[in-house]
């Protein structure tokens, strides 16, 4: 049911703080320790960790690996599932762990890579929001993202959950290692809450961002840096799927060696700005972009932030931007469908989950 909502996209993308919580709640002992252990019994920590997945749980995986090589130190790819399957011969490290992102577990790619590399010998770890889904049943190990039923297609807090999962992952397998000096995760999470929660206020902002920016266009660019750019794609391929507008996510300085074309007078250009390492490079991508015509439209967060920003966003952890740098994307995604009179929770052509390869 979607209760006082209209779609269960909007009530999903509000759900993400409660979310959060759950997460804090399943994987936190009484005495505030990571309480995951259970679930990992007899993982040894691996050398080299490949990550596998589609579409929105691929962009996660994206997060994922600067999570586990900036906190766990361990060496991380992340590949598209239906590329991976069909990889010959690939390289893999003998002691290797493969990670598989799912929302549905059930996703036929991701399946088709779990059994390949199973008779291969390698150990498996699912991350899904399904339990008893396939890929929870035929992996070695796994970790639930506890997000309740994630009904619209569009998928929204899946990414945050698989997120606050691999970070709490991350954790777990720094501890492993006896490293020094690692960031209290739940503390992280627990602000990051608290930052989605304030973000439930600002649709009316969304709804005058799409108003503002993105009314009689029919071609985007999202352009950011880092972390910042893994938020891109998965703004970019919200938009796209539900509102049917044409979306490219890029990273801020590869423009100029192409997409910088498309630019025209008017084009809308969102960007994303909440890594300070990068902040000044992506303010001069937007720039070149500007002076090529383009609308651009930025959205950063406290500390970063610049006058005529459009959006600014709680300052977190910077391992943990997206988490709250996805949110303002998934709302402009959802107003955007809704001016142009989009189904929202069942876009044209799409599936919940796709069990074909
Ligand atoms: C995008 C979307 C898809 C899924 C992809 C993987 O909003 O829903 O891109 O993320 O099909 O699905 P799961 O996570 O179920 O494996």
């Amino acid at each position: 049911e979607t209760g006082q909502y209209e779609h269960f996209m909007l009530k999903e993308i509000d759900e993400q703080p409660t979310v959060i919580r759950n997460i804090i709640g399943k994987y936190q002992d009484d005495q505030g320790q990571l309480n995951i252990g259970q679930e990992l019994e007899g993982l040894t920590v691996p050398k080299r960790i490949y990550i596998v997945a589609c579409g929105t749980s691929y962009h996660a995986g994206l997060v994922g690996k600067k999570l586990l090589e900036n906190i766990a130190r361990i060496p991380t790819e992340v590949h598209i599932a239906s590329e991976y399957l069909y990889a010959k011969d690939p390289l893999i490290e003998k002691d290797s762990l493969f990670i598989f992102f799912s929302q549905s577990g059930e996703t036929a790619d991701s399946r088709g890579v779990l059994n390949q590399i199973k008779q291969q010998g390698y150990r498996t770890l699912t991350i899904t929001n399904v339990q008893g889904s396939t890929l929870y049943r035929e992996a070695d190990y796994k970790l639930l993202t506890h997000a309740g039923p994630e009904i619209a297609v569009a998928s929204t807090k899946a990414y945050t959950a698989q997120i606050a999962v691999v970070a709490l992952f991350s954790i777990y397998l720094s501890e492993q290692q006896g490293l020094e000096g690692t960031i209290d995760m739940f503390q992280e999470l627990r602000t990051i809450s608290i930052a989605m929660e304030s973000l439930k206020d600002m649709k009316e902002q969304a709804k005058q961002i799409v108003d503002d920016y993105l009314t009689g266009h029919q071609t985007t660019f999202f352009i950011g840096r880092q972390s910042d750019f893994d938020v891109c794609l998965e703004g970019a391929l919200k938009l796209k799927e539900i509102s049917y507008i044409q979306a490219e996510g890029y990273a801020g300085g590869e423009l100029k060696h192409g997409p910088i074309a498309l630019i025209e007078d008017g084009t809308p250009v969102f960007v994303v700005i909440t890594d300070d390492n990068v902040a000044k490079n992506t303010r001069s991508n937007a720039q070149e972009v500007k002076a090529r015509g383009a609308n651009t439209c930025v959205i950063s967060a406290k500390g970063s932030e610049e006058e005529g920003d459009a959006w600014v966003l709680p300052k977190v952890n910077p391992l943990l931007t997206p988490l709250v740098s996805v949110i303002p994307l998934q709302l402009i995604s959802y107003y955007a469908a809704l001016q142009r009179g989009c189904d929202v929770d069942k876009p044209r052509n799409l599936a919940k989950s796709v069990t074909v390869e």
